[in-house]
């Protein structure tokens, strides 16, 4: 057993050791509250977005992020899941110009963008993303809540965490200090400002304020579906309860007078 535990021990600081160098980097993000209890939460099955703050945060990343970052996995149409209306969302997709075609005589053509159109790319391709942002290409956002440790947590942390550098920490020309990046040198320029954007229900939009709300949004983007999917997986859980001891009493009434 002794030896068990000390072979244990022995292979996680083992573990510990490679990433040695980037787990000195890194700073847990702190915890934040999520009207919908987090990506990663099993509590989720109990909420529900906010979808006043994901409508907030969809203005937030139109009018800043998605000068840089591609969202290639959401259609304009999927935004009635956060409460806009049919109307609304033509209106929406209809303020960009989207290239289509050929048409018959062999050219491409732009037109205005239809609710079945994806959200429209910054950059024609990563190339051109990466040659525009310093050499780092912007990375999709459609998963990106779901494809960092910390989930939501670490993404709301990413835009609040802008520092001057420290003097003993100088990081290279053209790179950010941020707190919460590992390594702290981050290519994206702090994106967000008090007040850059204005809100339509007159909430006051502090950086927080504006980073939790796009935050919010983009864990709906990541998972659109948790609270439906989540709430079905209670129904049947409960269904499977009252069923077993429905059986339970079944059995008990078939089996009262064989004794
Ligand atoms: C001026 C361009 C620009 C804007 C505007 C911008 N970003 Fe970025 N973002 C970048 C670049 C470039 C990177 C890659 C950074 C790197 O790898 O060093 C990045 C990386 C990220 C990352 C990934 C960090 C990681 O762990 O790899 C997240 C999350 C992110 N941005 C979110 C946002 C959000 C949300 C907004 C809007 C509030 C936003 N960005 C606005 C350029 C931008």
């Amino acid at each position: 057993m002794r030896r068990l535990r000390s072979l244990i021990v022995a292979g996680l600081l083992g573990l510990a050791g490679t990433n040695g160098a980037l787990a000195a980097e890194s700073v847990v993000p702190p915890h934040q509250e999520w009207a919908h209890g987090g990506v990663n939460s099993f509590l989720s099955m109990f909420k529900t977005f906010d979808y006043a703050a994901a409508q907030r945060g969809f203005q937030v990343y139109k009018e800043v992020c998605s000068a840089c970052h591609s969202m290639d996995l959401v259609a304009y149409r999927n935004l009635t899941g956060i409460g806009f209306t049919e109307e609304q969302v033509k209106a929406i997709a209809a303020q960009y110009e989207i290239q289509d075609g050929p048409n018959d005589q062999g050219e491409m053509f732009t037109r205005p963008g239809l609710p079945a159109d994806h959200f429209k790319k910054p950059f024609p391709n990563k190339q051109a993303a990466a040659a525009a942002n310093g050499g780092k290409a912007p990375p999709d956002l459609s998963l990106m809540v779901k494809a960092r440790e910390h989930f939501e947590d670490y993404v709301y942390a990413i835009l609040t965490g802008y520092e001057e550098a420290p003097a003993d920490h100088p990081i290279p020309d053209g790179t950010h200090y941020n707190k919460y990046f590992p390594g702290h040198a981050i290519a994206m320029p702090a994106p967000l400002f008090e007040d850059g954007v204005t809100y339509a229900d007159g909430t006051k939009a502090t950086i927080a304020q504006q980073a939790h709300d796009v935050v919010t949004f983009l864990a709906w983007a990541a998972e659109p579906h948790l609270v439906d999917r989540r709430s079905t997986g209670v129904k049947v859980i409960l269904f499977l309860v009252v069923f077993a001891g429905i059986m339970y009493a079944a059995k008990r009434r078939v089996w009262a007078d064989v004794h």
